[in-house]
């Protein structure tokens, strides 16, 4: 091995990916509290058992089972890779008891054995992965039948027109850069593709750490299909705006109608 590509092994055996990922893309304290407080206000009680579909490294489980001794979590993925890591990281710092209400398994999100629940999330954008309506319908007639009465399925989803064109984006955290970079977009299938990216300070940029395939759903598109599959109604929470920055400010508020922009997050929640 040359010295280089032994510096660029070594670099990437150094350094943390999941733990760049979570500071960069994931705030699982805040949105657990985000959607319990969505399960009340749609179905007028508190939701206990949470099902984190595609769950990685399953932060949001450990987050929801510190909400409360009644919090019970499933998460559910087919790496055993983030799973391990979660295992080490997150659910070790939980306590004892907290630790026996989440619950992993390492199984397909359509797997007939997911266990039922009363709130079913699937995040940053894991479901795009499905690109077939065919496949949509399956997942989300999965997730209808694993729900508890007035269960809730709730799923972020992104667009705009910036995400309809190759670009990268970087994003300064403490101590790195994170770089989401569309590779492209095709207009006849919505097909796109996506790399994560990151620079720690003062070293090289370590490229595609993460990359993904996915079809661009749009939200009429997924609530079209719930109500196909039996969801009894869909809502529409969108992101408002950092007037300083004008950015995203993470706090999602229910619509009727959204606001033209060059990129927007919304969840997309679909009730039993
Ligand atoms: C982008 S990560 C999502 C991590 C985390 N949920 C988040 O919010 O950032 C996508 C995960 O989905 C898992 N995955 C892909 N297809 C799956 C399937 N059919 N069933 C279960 N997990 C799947 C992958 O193993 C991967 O860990």
């Amino acid at each position: 091995m040359s010295s280089k590509s032994l510096e660029e092994a070594l670099s990437h055996r150094m350094f943390d990916k999941y733990d760049y990922y979570i500071r960069a893309v994931q705030q699982p304290d805040e949105d657990v509290k985000f959607f319990r407080d969505t399960y009340r206000e749609l179905a007028g009680r508190t939701p206990h058992t949470l099902r984190e579909d595609f769950c990685g490294t399953f932060a949001l489980c450990c987050a929801w089972a510190k909400l409360g001794e009644k919090y019970v979590a499933h998460g559910l993925d087919l790496d055993e890779e983030p799973i391990e890591y979660g295992r080490e990281k997150y659910l070790a710092k939980l306590t004892r008891e907290q630790q026996k209400r989440v619950n992993i398994h390492n199984l397909n999100v359509m797997d007939p054995r997911a266990p039922k629940a009363d709130l079913i999330n699937a995040l940053n954008f894991s479901y795009f992965i499905f690109k077939k309506r065919l496949e949509m319908k399956r997942y989300l007639t999965c997730c209808l039948d694993s729900l508890n009465p007035d269960g809730l399925l709730i799923l972020d989803c992104f667009g705009g027109s910036e995400c309809q064109s190759a670009i990268e984006d970087a994003t300064k955290h403490s101590g790195f850069t994170y770089y989401w970079d569309q590779v492209d977009f095709d207009p006849v299938t919505h097909h796109a593709r996506f790399h994560i990216h990151f620079k720690p300070e003062g070293r090289k940029k370590i490229k595609r750490v993460f990359t993904y395939d996915w079809r661009m759903w749009t939200i009429p598109e997924l609530r079209d299909l719930m109500e196909e599959v039996g969801f009894s109604e869909s809502f529409v929470y969108w992101e408002g705006t950092d007037e300083a920055t004008g950015q995203g400010n993470s706090e999602f508020t229910r619509v009727e109608t959204g606001e033209e922009c060059e990129s927007w997050i919304a969840y997309v929640v679909g009730k039993k």
